[in-house]
């Protein structure tokens, strides 16, 4: 989906930022090889949303966050450093142990210098809310990926909130800069995509206005910004409305400073899981998974795909569910997968197709817009690895067509990345189940959300070539 025309900005002004996007780390080349069977019990790091959201509320909470198994990937980390740049006293305390001691709603320090966000969409977005409703001037830049997202779905309606956009870089990216109001104007907010991106923002700048904010989506997407709002106090009422939600938020609360267990991110999970089901003989157990229901659109597709993954030992984790997932190798056949599952699995596309490519028969995933841009344009960049290594694939419109052939896909292609994480991972899933081995032209952004992945796929029995040992 294409942003709106821009507003209420002043074009003539220079972003205050540099003209270099923010430096990434050197390409890294990486290869996975044809494995042995894969076999062992491991915990993947904390996921990824809930780790920003832990930061970010965090700092605009009343006294002492406490948070255990935090994310330390880049992405979140440089989400710590923007929450310090606000006011927030940020220390570790331990290996995914930190406490965060918050400046309070209203209470933000105006930050020095630019807010570098690297590769990190979600941070850069929800900083974007909680920045454009206190009265402070904050300049967001990135990457180059980050440099090529929209950001106008964001800006739109932060500036029906009172916000000014200072200067942005042509088309509605960053670098950009923002200065919210003296008073910050409640709305109600239909999200012209469905993102939680979109309405965590509007909710996030809804905390410093005096009166309800409402965000209304047409389809539901992950609620852990609504879910954490709740528990350190604020009023937050939930309601179905059509195939979606209504989202209430009072503002100004006091929010309260509390403990925060992150939860294993799934999407991280879903690169060992895919392994496992796609490797013989192999059988894995990945612990402690979150399993909120608007994540799961994975696990359902690939149990309609006949894969054998059980869930053992449920359990509550500080308020989200999560379980133990013990997966063994299957044979899986193609599906159609509807487009109104795609915002609990949004994330998980690149690894689904490269499961639909060992499946017998063609998956067809329908509704794919968002994915145009993501880290990457993943629709293009799927679909580029997965002809680079011999598997019949189309796009047609806004959905991805794969033609699995139910046996080992060919390989022996190299798959470029553009700086996108999650596209690394899968395609390095697929060399470890193919024919010849797969390689990916740079690993280095893995780092960004799933740093321990070449340690622990090596764990289960993985081989690569190109790593660090
Ligand atoms: C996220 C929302 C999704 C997802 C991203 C994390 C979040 O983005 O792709 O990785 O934490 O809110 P959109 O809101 O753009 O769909």
């Amino acid at each position: 989906m294409t942003d709106p025309a821009p507003h209420g900005n002043d074009p003539a002004a220079m972003p205050k930022a540099a003209a270099a996007p923010s430096p990434h780390p050197a390409p890294h080349p990486l290869a996975a090889r044809p494995s042995r069977a894969l076999r062992g019990r491991v915990a993947v790091p904390g996921d990824k949303s809930i780790s920003h959201r832990a930061v970010i509320l965090g700092l605009l909470a009343i006294g002492e966050t406490r948070i255990e198994n935090l994310l330390e990937g880049d992405d979140v980390l440089r989400t710590i450093a923007a929450a310090r740049a606000f006011g927030a006293d940020i220390r570790q305390t331990g290996p995914g142990g930190w406490r965060v001691v918050g400046a309070g709603i209203g209470g933000l320090a105006e930050p020095e210098g630019v807010l570098d966000f690297g590769n990190a969409g979600t941070g850069s977005r929800l900083m974007m809310g909680v920045a454009g409703s206190h009265p402070v001037t904050a300049t967001f830049d990135g990457d180059a990926s980050l440099r090529r997202r929209p950001m106008r779905r964001i800006l739109d309606p932060l500036v029906r909130m009172g916000a000014t956009v200072v200067s942005e870089a042509e088309g509605g990216h960053v670098p950009l800069t923002l200065r919210g109001p003296v008073e910050t104007i409640p709305v109600t907010y239909e999200t012209p995509a469905p993102s939680a991106q979109i309405k965590s923002a509007v909710l996030l700048a809804g905390l410093n206005s005096p009166g309800v904010t409402t965000v209304v989506e047409r389809e539901a997407t992950r609620d852990h910004t609504e879910r954490m709002l709740a528990y350190l106090g604020a009023e937050v009422t939930v309601s179905p409305e059509g195939s979606g939600r209504r989202v209430a938020l009072r503002g100004q609360p006091e929010l309260r400073g509390r403990e925060i267990v992150v939860p294993a991110d799934p999407s991280s999970a879903a690169f060992p899981l895919v392994a496992a089901l796609l490797v013989p003989g192999s059988e894995v157990v990945i612990e402690g998974v979150m399993t909120n229901p608007l994540r799961t659109g994975l696990l359902t597709t690939l149990a309609e795909m006949g894969a054998a993954i059980a869930s053992e030992n449920r359990r509550d984790l500080g308020g989200e569910e999560v379980a133990d997932l013990r997966v063994t190798a299957s044979r899986l056949e193609g599906v159609d997968v509807p487009a109104a599952r795609a915002p609990s699995m949004i994330d998980e596309y690149p690894i689904l197709a490269v499961a639909a490519a060992f499946a017998r028969g063609p998956t067809r995933m329908r509704g794919l817009a968002e994915l145009r841009v993501k880290e990457s344009d993943r629709l293009a960049a799927v679909a580029a690895g997965l002809a680079a290594n011999g598997v019949r694939v189309e796009i047609e419109g806004d959905d991805l067509v794969v033609h699995g052939e139910g046996a080992a896909v060919a390989g022996g292609g190299t798959v470029p990345t553009h700086l996108d994480h999650r596209i690394a991972m899968a395609f390095l899933v697929m060399g470890l189940a193919s024919r010849d081995g797969v390689a990916v032209d740079d690993g280095a952004m893995i780092a960004t959300s799933f740093p321990s992945f070449l340690p622990l796929m090596r764990r289960l029995g993985a081989e690569f070539t190109g790593a660090p040992a």
